[in-house]
């Protein structure tokens, strides 16, 4: 059967690299790259207008592109949850039981991602089982576990292919950060090369799990090619590769620009990092769809300077 794949939320951290990948695997002409404003002037493909929280304009774009999958990223991030919690919910949880019930009608494969966020503080701080606690302080969170039950109530009830990450922080280079908690790691970035200084809202000492964005996208691709029966997590697989602590993170950045100094401001958003865990345990994505990493740390923050070196000058 021919592919033809819908990305919301396509011009986002996660989705100005996933549009790429999946370009590259099913062909330009197969992926409809969805978003609320025009794409930036660099992409290349199709592009379509549209809210997620418009089931109708999805239903039309689904009928019109004969739509297979859809890898719904649309959504608001932590610290943006935070101000505005019902708009959170209107688009987190509204616009993925649109994908849901379109999925049902359309016979669709989802993928949706969940996150770190759906972890709370009654949550155990290290190695975090596949099944645990989930009791989170943000919206965000809220969202994500609601949009987790969801997606298991749609596959166990009306049999939705529906398959899901909770994605760590994630560093990419490609779209600029969104409003989140982890996103201080690829702000660095640009207060590094820009200014050789950056004010950091996260504190010393404060690890949080972390992965590089081609693990990211090679981790949600890989998920999404597993044979149907081998996906055992229909809530949301945990999804690990590194953690460190914004220090850990200065320390590598100053080995391409020794001149880089890093101060620490905490602000509200050092509060719900404070209310994640350090690490995860993904042992059962590991077993089920062999899920292994490639980057750590010191490699990641060597692509990370050059290539936002070069975007900005
Ligand atoms: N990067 C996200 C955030 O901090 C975590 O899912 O909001």
């Amino acid at each position: 059967m021919e592919r033809k794949i819908l990305v919301t939320g396509a011009s986002g951290l996660v989705g100005s690299d996933l549009v790429l990948a999946l370009q590259e695997i099913v062909g330009r002409e197969n992926v409809i790259a969805l978003e609320r404003h025009e794409a930036p002037p660099s992409f290349e493909g199709i592009h379509e207008l549209a809210d997620v929280r418009d089931s109708e304009k999805l239903e039309a774009l689904i009928q019109k592109y004969k739509i297979t999958e859809v890898y719904h990223l649309a959504g608001l991030l932590s610290a943006g949850g935070e101000k505005d919690p019902d708009l959170a919910w209107d688009v987190n949880v509204g616009g993925l039981r649109n994908v849901l019930r379109l999925a049902v009608k359309y016979q669709l494969k989802v993928f949706w991602p969940s996150s770190i966020a759906v972890f709370g503080p009654t949550t155990p701080k290290e190695d975090v089982p596949q099944h645990t606690v989930l009791e989170p302080t943000t919206m965000y969170g809220v969202n994500k576990v609601s949009g987790e039950l969801l997606c298991q109530y749609y596959f166990t009830r009306y049999g939705v292919d529906v398959r899901s990450l909770r994605y760590p922080g994630l560093l990419g280079y490609k779209a600029p950060p969104g409003d989140g908690t982890t996103e201080y790691a690829i702000h660095i970035f640009y207060g590094a090369i820009r200014d050789n200084h950056y004010v950091s809202y996260i504190d010393k000492g404060s690890v949080l799990p972390m992965m590089f964005m081609e693990d990211a996208v090679n981790g949600t691709i890989q998920l999404m090619n597993a044979p149907k029966e081998k996906i055992s997590v229909r809530t949301s697989y945990n999804f690990s590769a590194i953690q460190f602590a914004p220090e850990d993170l200065v320390k590598e950045i100053q080995k391409a620009n020794p001149k880089f100094t890093c101060e620490y401001q905490p602000d509200s958003r050092q509060k719900i990092a404070n209310s994640w865990p350090k690490t995860i345990d993904d042992s059962q994505a590991r077993k089920d769809w062999n899920w292994s990493e490639a980057y750590d740390l010191k490699k990641l923050t060597a692509i990370m300077y050059q290539k936002i070196k070069e975007k900005i000058g």
